[in-house]
């Protein structure tokens, strides 16, 4: 993992809090959610669906739902404060500019009926000031560097003429038309197959370097971030309840709910052996929530886990757990038997998927 040399804040968010109106209810979808990205590095967030992954981004660029808004807290980026922003012009210099958003399905950030050389040209036309011609090059230069082989004539195809995995890259070729600093990727590989998942993420990791942004990447699948992440925040119910450098949460999580989702990963898995699950389901948003949201699905819950809401424990420099486990008074419990040794099992998982392995950054599938 890059080590970070020179760390320079770019985005803090301070005591977030996003709430939903739904006909007359209020639905809390993040709690009080407090986070540091320093440029360059790439962060993952995981969690459970529902847990507030993608609302929590979608504050960073404006992007909330109008029956959204935010009911506490600040976002700095580069130290302004982005809840200052109150026109859409006032976010359009920041979305997809400063901070681009790849999301799951590249259909739907395409036009299917304009050619992918027009889509992209546009966005340079615009946020580059370059002629239609000039545009053009830069294009097909960023349609190649996205490991689009023959890129002049593909320019003049249209996205139904792509494969899924090649339709991905071209939105990210967009997103990274305006040389955003921030590139927010929202589980862009769920709706491709493995192989194709690990060139998609191995790409982005490439064009981090060359390009010099900041990654975000939102997934539930905790097994996809190991090799490209720096940092881990894992998310439930709306709140970060653990987060740390990629090894200490692989290797040294202290939270349970990390435990539970470490303990599911599917790549772990013994043949024949059944995978765990998390039991239960996590809480309604709707409800105000005492103590430890896990508690209920928790097998290692205290008294106080139904009571009272834990605090923070710091762990290193890096690393904090929201759990009562940490409190000196705990008892103390073993990691569950399934993560122990994860160090030899992740090494197999790394190898088998080819993640993190640079010579698979395909340009043709
Ligand atoms: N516009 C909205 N109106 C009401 N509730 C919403 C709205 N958008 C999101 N929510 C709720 O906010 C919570 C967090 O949703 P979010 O989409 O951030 O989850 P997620 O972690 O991204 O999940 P997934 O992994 O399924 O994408 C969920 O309970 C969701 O139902
Ligand atoms: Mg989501």
């Amino acid at each position: 993992m890059n080590e970070i040399k020179e760390k320079k804040l770019i985005l803090s968010v301070k005591n977030v809090s996003v709430k939903f109106k739904v006909r007359d209810r209020i639905l809390s979808a993040i709690r009080n959610v407090s986070l540091d990205l320093y440029d360059k590095e790439t962060l993952a967030i995981v969690g459970e669906s529902g847990s507030g992954k993608s609302v929590l981004t979608k504050t960073f660029t404006g992007m909330l739902e109008a029956n959204g808004f935010l009911s506490d807290g600040e976002i700095l980026y580069n130290g302004k404060n982005l809840l200052d922003i109150s026109s859409d012009r006032g976010w359009e210099a920041i979305r997809g500019v400063e901070i681009a958003t790849v999301f799951q399905d590249p259909m739907t950030s395409l036009n299917p009926i304009r050619t992918i050389g027009s889509q992209i040209t546009e966005v340079i036309i615009k946020h580059q000031k370059k002629s239609g011609s000039e545009a053009k090059k830069i294009a097909i230069e960023l349609m190649e560097r996205t490991g689009i082989v023959d890129a002049k004539r593909r320019f003049n195809e249209y996205p139904f003429q792509y494969s899924g995995g090649m339709r991905q890259r071209i939105v990210i070729a967009i997103a990274l038309a305006c040389r955003p600093k921030i590139l927010i990727c929202d589980e862009p590989t769920t709706a491709l197959d493995v192989t194709i998942q690990a060139q998609i993420l191995n790409l982005i990791k490439s064009l981090q370097e060359e390009y010099g942004f900041t990654t975000i990447y939102i997934t539930h699948d905790l097994g996809v971030v190991a090799s490209v992440a720096d940092k881990v925040a894992v998310m439930y119910a709306g709140q970060i309840v653990e987060y740390g450098k990629v090894d200490e949460i692989f290797f040294d999580s202290k939270h349970p709910y990390t435990w539970s989702l470490l303990s599911s990963l599917p790549q772990l898995g013994t043949k024949g052996e059944e995978l765990y699950m998390i039991p239960g389901a996590p809480p309604s948003l709707y409800k105000d929530i005492v103590g430890d949201a896990f508690a209920p699905r928790n097998p290692y819950a205290m008294k106080i886990d139904f009571e009272e809401e834990p605090p923070f424990f710091k762990i290193s420099e890096t690393h904090a757990a929201k759990t009562w486990l940490l409190d000196p008074r705990a008892p103390k419990t073993e990691i569950p038997e399934a993560i122990r040794n994860l160090h030899q099992k992740m090494e197999n998982l790394v190898h088998r998927t080819g993640y993190g392995n640079e010579e698979e950054v395909a340009t043709h599938e």
